[in-house]
């Protein structure tokens, strides 16, 4: 062996051994934080929390001491969830019944959160998609989803921050997709909002972290909810997808939640399978045929499961 190519090795090897050194430290670091972290008490405003990943939030923040605001459209619902909190949980439950994607609905939002300054946990959660061409959708719906996830969860996050900087203590999650990482057809202004929510919460954890608040970027995968069944949803085959790819809202919540107490704030992908993904779509020249082979082995699987 020549002395370029043992040097070569032995380069490849320190670099390797050096990677997996980091990646142990590390992960023990996040496992020190996470056991001498407790969550402090204090108030949880959780929008979209009718249901779904959103009403998964308000229990478990519930389970944890918060007190919590609901926020939704469906009164009805969200009366019912904080009966259940304030009866399991001994906390109080208190709900606003707001559109937020109408400035009416994100101000009475807003002007909630400023003159409580009490809210010291953020959960911008509410959303929803749509599955059609961009050039047929509605004009109502690209503006009802930009105000939805943007504006609305911008908003908030302004008002929020300030009480949380000045008690050098707070949280805001705001929940995006893996969606937000890739340029899917039919989904356009979905993928577009969602990166912008990236973004910004990146941006945002760099900003205040320093200060003592946490901002997290929640991006799921697929997730049980009542999200594909929407009207939005009617030309979308839920089979196509198989079970693996699922997970509860209990599993995406806990990802969220884990992060936090293992003190990392920005992006958070809801596992190995999405975190893969997201790798392979952010890197074009290798991505687009991993997804392709990906997509033939996913069409396989369901051929598989349906015969
Ligand atoms: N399920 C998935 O596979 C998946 C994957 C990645 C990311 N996500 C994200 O997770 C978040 C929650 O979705 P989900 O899966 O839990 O779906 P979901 O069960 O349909 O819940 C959506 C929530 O948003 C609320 N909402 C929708 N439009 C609203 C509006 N204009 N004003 C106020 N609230 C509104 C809904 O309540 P009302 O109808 O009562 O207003 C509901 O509580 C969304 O941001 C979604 O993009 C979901």
């Amino acid at each position: 062996m020549s002395k370029r190519s043992s040097f070569r090795q032995a380069l490849i090897g320190g670099v390797a051994a050096g990677v997996t050194a980091a990646y142990v430290v590390r992960q023990r670091q996040y496992a020190a934080a996470a056991t001498r972290f407790r969550f402090p008490a204090g108030k949880a405003l959780i929008t979209g929390a009718s249901t779904g990943i959103g009403a998964c939030y308000a229990e478990r923040l519930a389970s944890l001491g918060y007190d919590v605001v609901l926020v939704a459209r469906r009164e009805a619902m969200l009366a019912t969830l904080a009966t259940t909190i304030q009866q399991t949980y001994g906390v109080k439950a208190d709900y606003i019944a707001a559109d937020l994607s109408t400035a009416a609905g994100m101000d009475t939002v807003v002007q909630r959160i400023k003159t409580g300054q009490d809210i010291s946990f953020l959960v911008n959660n509410a959303g929803f998609s749509t599955t059609i061409p961009f050039s047929e959708l509605d004009a109502s719906v690209v503006d009802d989803m930009a105000q939805l996830h943007v504006l609305a969860t911008a908003k908030l996050t302004r008002a929020a921050l300030p009480y949380m900087i000045a008690q050098h203590a707070g949280t805001v999650v705001n929940v995006s997709s893996v969606m937000g990482y890739m340029a899917e057809a039919y989904h356009s202004n979905y993928c577009a909002t969602k990166a912008y929510l990236n973004s910004l919460s990146g941006a945002l954890a760099k900003e205040v972290g320093a200060l003592g608040v946490t901002v997290q970027a929640l991006c799921p995968g697929l997730t049980e909810t009542d999200f594909h069944t929407s009207a939005h949803y009617d030309a979308w085959d839920k089979a196509a997808y198989p079970a693996f790819m699922w997970q509860t809202t209990d599993q995406v919540v806990t990802y969220s939640l884990q992060h936090i107490r293992e003190g990392r704030s920005g992006v958070c992908i809801t596992g190995w399978l999405n975190t893969l993904l997201v790798q392979v779509v952010r890197h074009h020249t290798v991505g687009r045929p991993l997804m392709r082979l990906f997509e033939t082995v996913m069409r396989w699987v369901t051929a598989q499961t349906a015969s």
